[in-house]
């Protein structure tokens, strides 16, 4: 029950970030490169609820799975069973079913970005409500697909100079192929039980092919020596792995092999690929990552749909932009900032303020009846090219002072023209 008599805690909640006005011009960047990237490729824009119902992930994720495990779920006021969006791929497939999408000329190709909420243990990278960057590919079973998104995510780091970057890629097979593997992967894992540590030992009843992932020291040997998916592969999954490759080999992308690689999510069959920065890091080194998930659709209930996609955290990818691009990356500023002095003056501030934005003009001013030392001052402050200071006596005489703040030129201006004046100025400025 929430103690109203306790003031509100002036903090946010563990896991999550404020992105100051500092800050934004670099998460604009990401923003805007990822939407210039995507759309370069053909993807179109999709926007789905920052909740869902909770069956809907919970089906599409696994049950099994740490995703699903740290899912923010709840009940709302009319009993209906939701959770926050823990990742964007289920909300995607679902709004491709719910829109008829299947008529459209496949595959649908659509992208996303927006927040997710996991309830993890937070470090450096990793948080409780984060960003995704996401491109899904719904309707093809062409490995060229799979090969076409890995390009699509790689020139999304080389746009953002996030420097080199490891591809590892991998096949898990799918429905056919993937029981007997698995029959004999837990055959062999349950032979080194004595060898692997606790959470290996936990997974390989729940969640065997997550075992292969552990990164454990002590366990390296054994899971080295574990058997691979890739010798077990159908025919139809070899094929699919082979098409996949070479189009990888025809868009010259260096992808390391892994047969370890697997994913967080149970949705993925055949292709999955990770992006790491190739620089040493810790557990939450992998930039993003993806694969196909053609068993989705029948995990959720729809008719028989493949589908291909990736995403990747912009925390991640922030984190290791070059950081002499970061610093060169312009901060908002303002073109002109309006000074008064006096309140019939201040009144008129306001309107030609006003009057300024209409006409494209980033614009400010000054309220409080603040000194004309002060007022200036903040008009630095906002890098402001021109400040435009309007007094009782100028306004006596319609004339304002436009003065350029870079070389301390000044002239009176009749206030009829002024936006015609500035407009002039900042264009030359620019
Ligand atoms: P995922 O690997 O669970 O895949 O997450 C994708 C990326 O989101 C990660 O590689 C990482 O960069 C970022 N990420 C995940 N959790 C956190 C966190 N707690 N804090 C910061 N960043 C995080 C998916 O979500 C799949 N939906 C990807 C996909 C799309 N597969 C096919 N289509």
């Amino acid at each position: 029950m929430t103690n109203h008599r306790q003031p509100a805690p002036l903090k946010l909640p563990r896991g999550t970030q404020d992105i100051l006005p500092d800050a934004w011009p670099l998460w604009r960047h990401a923003f805007r490169t990822a939407e210039r990237v995507a759309e370069g490729a053909g993807y179109a824009r999709i926007e789905t609820p920052m909740f869902e119902s909770t069956s809907l992930f919970t089906h599409a994720t696994g049950e099994h799975t740490d995703v699903n495990r740290e899912m923010y779920t709840f009940e709302d006021r009319g009993g209906d069973e939701l959770s926050l969006r823990p990742e964007g791929t289920a909300s995607v497939f679902r709004a491709y079913f719910q829109h008829g999408m299947k008529v459209l000329a496949q595959p649908v190709k659509l992208y996303y970005i927006g927040s997710m909420f996991r309830y993890e243990r937070p470090q450096r990278g990793r948080f409780r409500e984060h960003h995704q960057f996401g491109c899904e590919a719904i309707g093809s079973s062409d490995p060229l697909v799979d090969a076409s998104l890995v390009a699509v995510q790689d020139r999304y780091y080389r746009a953002l100079s996030v420097g080199e970057t490891r591809i590892q890629v991998n096949s898990i097979g799918d429905q056919s192929c993937r029981p007997g593997f698995l029959i004999e992967l837990v055959a062999y894992l349950r032979q080194h039980t004595s060898e692997l540590c606790g959470q290996c030992r936990d997974r390989v009843e729940r969640n065997p092919l997550r075992v292969l992932d552990c990164k454990v020291e002590s366990c390296q040997p054994v899971l080295d020596a574990a058997p691979r998916m890739l010798d077990s592969l159908c025919d139809d999954c070899r094929s699919h792995w082979d098409g996949f490759m070479s189009g990888i080999h025809a868009l010259d992308l260096p992808a390391e092999v892994n047969p370890r690689l697997v994913r967080g999510l149970d949705y993925y069959t055949r292709t999955v690929w990770e992006f790491q920065p190739d620089a040493p890091g810790g557990a939450q080194s992998t930039l993003g990552g993806g694969g196909r998930y053609d068993a989705l659709a029948e995990a959720i209930g729809a008719p028989a749909t493949p589908g291909v996609g990736f995403s990747t955290g912009v925390e991640r990818v922030m984190l290791n932009i070059d950081s002499e691009i970061a610093a060169g990356l312009a901060s908002d500023s303002i073109d002109a900032f309006v000074t008064s002095t006096g309140p019939e003056a201040e009144l008129r501030a306001l309107s030609v303020t006003a009057a300024l934005w209409s006409d494209g003009i980033r614009a400010d001013m000054s309220f409080d009846n603040r000194s004309l030392g002060t007022q200036l001052k903040q008009a630095n402050a906002r890098d402001a090219a021109v400040a435009i200071l309007l007094g009782d006596q100028e306004l006596a005489r319609e004339i304002a002072t436009v003065k350029l703040l870079r070389s301390g030129e000044q002239r009176e201006i009749p206030l009829a023209d002024i936006q015609a004046v500035v407009h002039d100025l900042i264009s030359g400025l620019r």
